[in-house]
């Protein structure tokens, strides 16, 4: 045994097996690539050796090159390390579990064999942090699988089973589970003696037969969709595997190397990069006690099957746990237990699921009548309607027939948390568990601390979310939680803007051209004006500082109620969702502006992202001072899978960063002078802005 710490080598029965040893995932840390490298020269200057097993210790082969390193020099890349392999004189065997994904599958397909368990996922993610595989992976897949569904793969960086590689051929055997290294080495024996070696790149069937392809230019270019083809990422993997086509293979390794160094510390993948280390740190919580393992939800219980509930026991069943749903009336419940039904059956006939898979999943939905059926679940999510006497009840029904230690969860998306602890004896294990609609789609999940909830409880409520498969981030309890109060500012410069002259269709340009799917007005339309008409009838009667706004409440009142009345910010035909700018609503502002007598203006594009963004930067700072949130990038993490926000640039306060905490200050300060208190600079954005700090950086204060 020897190599570096990372990786170990060993001569097993005359093959020399090549272990990495990187926990926790063995990605490609410092010195995986020389330990290799060195592992193979001392294997192939060894008589004793005949073929070598290049294996992943842990859970998983390799997870990639390690993300912390780009943007740093690297001694060796993974270039040299897969040319290594390829070059070896003796065969190489690649033993995957888990995950071999980036410059793992890379060095995968360097690999002369590669074998799989049935569990291995297998991928190039790479465009999922900006850049493309940079290691020869282009150029190996394009030559072993063909240019489209290299392309494929690529272009999406989605994962793949073991099975869909193997019908691909980039697995050439699947083993069972147990013993893969002795698979492996039994594998590598078999081949040891076989000339000459299969190396990948050496395969020229595949780029001859495309070269002949006339329409293959035009099918590879179609293939990006429209959003893949906004970014730069997905562009460059369809040049470097139309270079895998066109060239030899050293030609296409330095195509694909160049294209490789303009992305990697480009504003795209810096900020790709940082979502992806936001996401990981949202769900560290501090103060949890290390020893502290959450035991995982086993079943659950949801109150209320409206479409919040429905959807959040259709998250359960999507991973496996059984869930009950209890609603106050028989004809609710079975309402509820349609839609769930039909929400399946889309999902059935657009091909994402199987019918065998709806009904596996339907048998996990058990509708009940009474709370007794649901006392022994180890966790209950509230999703009845949003009033306080409603949710009290609920509560103290919970109280009574919940099993000690069961999770008392909420989905109310405003209503204080502590209100509702207050109705219980056990006000610790009491949470908000806050899902974005379409519950069964969005993936933020806003995990609500109480004064009382217990650390365990917050813990234990992050990991159910995640094991939803959603991405759990922690709020404090007050008015809107964190996501929501951060959004709702941009909400209202949107309509208060319209008030000065801007038009919808005009916001909602900017908002999409910045890399949102939709504008706000367009997602208003959607959702329905009179949802938030009818939050600010109750907040107007509750708060006589609440400013109206004016040009909405005008909307609803004129039955311009969205989509569902064709006819909101936009203009519907008849079902048909694309929205058009529509005459009526320029009379109906310009009507109230005349009444307000607001002045008239023109706004830029500049102007409109800014005044959104800036506003809603200004009250993240607020929810940080107040201790309503960890940190500033756990805002990021909400935006980015709570409202559609643009992940290229990284999430709100990232992109705040980038125009700069001073500049974000002094235009906030300005507009307070303008607009007045509604623009109230925050202290803590005011502290950073001094020291030239990042917001990003900024931890709760209280
Ligand atoms: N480089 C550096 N660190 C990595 C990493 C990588 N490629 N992949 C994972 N990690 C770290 C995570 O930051 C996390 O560290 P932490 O515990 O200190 O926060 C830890 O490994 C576990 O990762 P996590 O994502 O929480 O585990 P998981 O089991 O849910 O998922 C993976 C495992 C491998 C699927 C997932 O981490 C992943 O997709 N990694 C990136 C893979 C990738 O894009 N590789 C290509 C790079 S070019």
């Amino acid at each position: 045994m020897s190599e570096t710490q990372s990786v170990r080598y060993e001569v097993v029965d005359k093959i020399g097996v090549i272990t990495i040893d990187n926990p926790p995932v063995n990605a490609l840390g410092p010195g995986v690539r020389e330990g290799i490298i060195e592992a193979l020269e001392r294997g192939n200057g060894d008589a004793g050796v005949e073929a070598f097993v290049l294996i992943g210790s842990g859970r998983n082969f390799i997870a990639g090159a390690d993300v912390r390193q780009f943007g740093k020099t690297r001694p060796v890349g993974t270039r040299v390390s897969a040319a290594a392999i390829d070059d070896s004189a003796k065969p190489v065997v690649a033993a995957i579990h888990g995950y071999a994904l980036g410059g793992g599958l890379e060095h995968a397909l360097a690999c002369h064999y590669r074998i799989a368990t049935p569990g291995a996922r297998l991928g190039l993610p790479e465009v999922t942090l900006g850049i493309i595989p940079g290691g020869g992976g282009t150029q190996r897949l394009t030559r072993l699988v063909g240019p489209r569904v290299a392309l494929d793969l690529i272009a999406s960086g989605r994962q793949m089973s073991a099975d869909e590689a193997r019908r691909l051929g980039i697995v050439d055997e699947i083993v069972p589970d147990g013993d893969l290294r002795g698979a492996a080495v039994r594998y590598a024996k078999g081949v040891a003696a076989r000339r000459p070696l299969p190396r990948v790149r050496d395969r020229t069937d595949h780029v001859l037969e495309a070269r002949g392809d006339a329409d293959l230019a035009e099918a590879l270019a179609a293939s990006l969709g429209a959003k893949a083809r906004k970014l730069q990422a997905p562009r460059a993997a369809l040049e470097a595997v139309r270079a895998a086509v066109s060239s030899d293979f050293d030609e296409g390794v330095q195509i694909e190397q160049q294209l490789f160094e303009k992305l990697e510390n480009a504003d795209e993948a810096k900020a790709l990069r940082y979502a992806f280390f936001a996401e990981r740190e949202a769900g560290k919580i501090p103060g949890a006690p290390e020893s502290f393992k959450p035991p995982p939800v086993k079943s659950a219980a949801v109150i209320g099957a409206g479409t919040m509930g429905g959807g959040i026991a259709i998250c359960f069943a999507d991973v496996g746990i059984p869930v009950k749903v209890l609603d106050a009336t028989a004809e609710g419940l079975e309402r509820g237990m349609q839609r769930i039904r039909e929400t399946y059956a889309v999902r059935v006939k657009r091909k994402s699921l199987t019918q065998a898979q709806m009904d596996e999943r339907l048998a996990l939905i058990h509708p009940v009548d009474s709370y007794d059926a649901i006392g022994d679940c180890d966790a209950v999510i509230e999703a009845v309607f949003e009033r306080i006497d409603l949710k009290k009840d609920v509560f103290n029904r919970l109280e009574a027939v919940m099993k000690p230690g069961a999770l008392l969860l909420t989905n109310s998306s405003a209503i204080d948390i502590n209100v509702m602890a207050g109705e219980t004896s056990r006000p610790q294990d009491v949470a908000g568990a806050h899902f974005f609609a379409p519950a069964n789609v969005m993936k933020l999940c806003e995990i609500v601390r109480g004064d009382q909830s217990s650390i365990e409880t917050i813990v234990r409520a992050v990991k159910m979310g995640r094991d939803l498969g959603k991405i759990s981030v922690v709020a404090g309890t007050c008015d809107g939680f964190a996501a929501n109060r951060s959004r709702a500012p941009l909400v209202t410069e949107a309509m208060l803007m319209l008030e000065e002259g801007a038009l919808p269709e005009q916001i909602d340009k900017v908002m999409v051209d910045f890399g949102y799917p939709m504008g706000p007005f367009a997602v208003s339309d959607l959702s329905g004006l009179d949802v938030s008409y009818d939050t600010r009838k109750r907040r107007a009667a509750a708060d006589p500082n609440f400013r109206k706004l004016h040009v909405p409440d005008r909307m609803v009142e004129l039955g311009r109620k969205g989509q569902k009345t064709r006819a909101g910010w936009y203009r519907y035909e008849e079902g048909d969702r694309t929205p058009h700018p529509d005459e009526a609503v320029k009379r109906i502002i310009a009507e109230v502006a005349r009444e307000l007598g607001t002045p008239q203006r023109s706004f830029t594009d500049e102007e409109i992202l800014k005044r959104l963004l800036f506003a809603s930067v200004n009250e993240a700072c607020k929810i940080l001072e107040d201790g309503k949130a960890y940190r500033g990038s756990d805002i990021d993490v909400m935006w980015l899978h709570g409202f559609g926000f643009p992940r290229h640039r990284g999430g709100l306060m990232f992109w705040a960063d980038g125009v700069g905490a001073r500049e974000v200050h002094r235009q906030v300060a300005e507009w307070h002078e303008r607009y007045g208190r509604r623009w109230t600079p925050s202290r803590l954005l005011a502290e950073i802005a001094g020291r030239d700090g990042q917001l990003r950086d900024a931890r709760a204060q209280a």
